[in-house]
């Protein structure tokens, strides 16, 4: 009765705090499968940044309930960011969940699971759920162990948790708290024990990176903390690329700028939310900056590195949003020249400052100038592909493609290629020949005498 499935929403760094669980819940004697018919205990790790994603998660658990009318002692777990969004409201829905369990209380989950179990065992009637949403200090520092697969690259280290930037549209403010940084120094000894495990590859991720330790740590000679982290990093022995998910525009100023420029490790390629390009849409949504400055940024930074590579995030659709407004972020999304974006259609979040302003855009609308993203970007990272074409390119190894494709591998620029390997190449930089590209993945052989299969 202890086979435990976990199912993830959502952003990595949710794909993070299931992980952190599932060793702690290893770590209590409990096993981690990966086939949803073979579970005793199934978690919902859930993500709320749009409605959708809710819904998504309703659905399945709705859906997984019907096993309880079969297994009474089958427990069914909501986790994450849509439990601290609804709390006991979901039980209204889903009566049958056992489970609810904050962003705040991951750690926690062992205990409840064993808790359950016990109440089970003892007989105590069925149907009582544990709900916990509460807030705990420090809780920040308790996503830090990790269940590394066989021959595991690449991996994700927490530093931070929440944001305090107030976005109009976002939810995260309430899912995820107050801004909270982890030490420096305990980040920094993970990494360590990441790269001794054989990891090659970390990314840093929280809800807004370049703001991280600006409470506890201070400026030296105009490097900010989360730089300080960066150069810290860096100079791990072992690891050999380091990427941040998500940073917020303003905290693009000079000293991270330059460490494109100076920090080997940190690979050319970021992703620098956009949300709009028109100067009107940004002011309402509470983001402190103007296309102008966006566009500063993007140049400045190929300016230190003329090859790298960008990515973003764009809402379409948000309340008030004219023609005029529209076409303004479409311009500066081609003057930008994006290798990869995530094109959101605005989803009204209940509690954020946006859900109750007029002028809601139609979704017919919303859906039209999705798409016309969506193919702009389709022609820039296609034509960004083909430049590679007969270039040689630095891959780290990451393994066999699950598709049965060779193996795959990722350049700096974060660009997925495959190619035929072997096994003992897991974990190194090689040089791969670009041959073929497809809009999104290359494809290529490796260029190096004697390290072929
Ligand atoms: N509607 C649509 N997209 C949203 N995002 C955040 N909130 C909303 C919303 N209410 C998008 C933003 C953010 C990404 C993670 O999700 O683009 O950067």
């Amino acid at each position: 009765m202890n086979r435990v499935f976990i199912k993830t929403y959502g952003c990595q760094m949710n794909e993070r705090d299931s992980e952190a669980v599932a060793a702690l819940l290893r770590a209590r004697g409990y096993r981690i499968v990966q086939d949803e018919s073979a579970c005793d205990v199934m978690l919902l790790n859930t993500c709320s940044v749009r409605d959708m994603a809710e819904q998504k998660a309703i659905g399945k658990a709705a859906n997984v309930a019907a096993r309880k009318k079969r297994n009474p002692r089958f427990v069914l777990g909501i986790l994450g960011c849509m439990a601290q969004n609804r709390g006991a409201a979901l039980l209204d829905a889903l009566p049958d969940v056992d489970l609810i369990v904050g962003t705040q209380k991951f750690h926690q989950v062992p205990d409840y699971l064993d808790n359950l179990r016990a109440a089970q065992e003892a007989g105590a009637p069925i149907g009582s759920t544990i709900v916990d949403i509460a807030e705990e200090a420090g809780s920040q520092n308790t996503i830090r162990d990790h269940v590394l697969e066989e021959k595991q690259v690449t991996a994700f280290v927490s530093i931070q948790q929440g944001c305090n930037m107030d976005c109009a549209f976002c939810i995260v403010p309430k899912t995820r708290g107050d801004e909270r940084s982890r030490p420096m120094d305990e980040i920094v000894r993970e990494c360590e024990e990441l790269a001794d495990r054989g990891v090659r590859e970390i990314t840093l991720l929280g809800q807004i990176v370049t703001s991280y330790g600006r409470r506890d740590y201070v400026h030296t000679a105009g490097v900010t903390p989360f730089v300080q982290l960066l150069e810290r990093v860096n100079a791990i022995p072992g690891l050999r690329r380091i990427r941040f998910t998500s940073p917020h525009p303003r905290g693009f100023k000079d000293d991270l700028i330059q460490a494109y420029g100076r920090l080997e490790k940190l690979c050319e390629y970021v992703h620098l939310p956009m949300q709009s390009g028109s100067d009107r849409i940004l002011r309402a949504m509470n983001r402190p900056y103007t296309r102008e400055r966006y566009r500063q940024i993007v140049d400045d930074l190929r300016r230190v590195r003329p090859d790298m590579y960008f990515s973003t995030d764009i809402i379409v659709g948000f309340p008030g949003e004219t023609e005029e407004d529209f076409a303004q972020t479409r311009e500066l999304f081609e003057a930008c020249n994006y290798d990869m974006a995530y094109v959101f259609k605005y989803s009204i979040r209940s509690g954020t400052p946006a859900a109750g302003l007029a002028d809601q855009v139609p979704e017919t609308v919303k859906e039209e100038r999705n798409q016309i993203l969506l193919r702009i970007l389709e022609a820039n990272s296609a034509r960004r592909n083909a430049t590679l074409l007969g270039t040689t390119q630095e891959v780290l190894v990451e393994g066999p493609d699950k598709k049965g494709r060779g193996f795959m591998g990722r350049t700096r620029g974060n660009r997925i290629v495959h190619f035929d390997a072997a096994e003992r190449l897991i974990g190194e930089l090689v040089p791969v020949k670009i041959t073929r590209a497809s809009t999104a993945v290359l494809y290529g052989s490796l260029a190096l005498a004697g390290v072929g299969c």
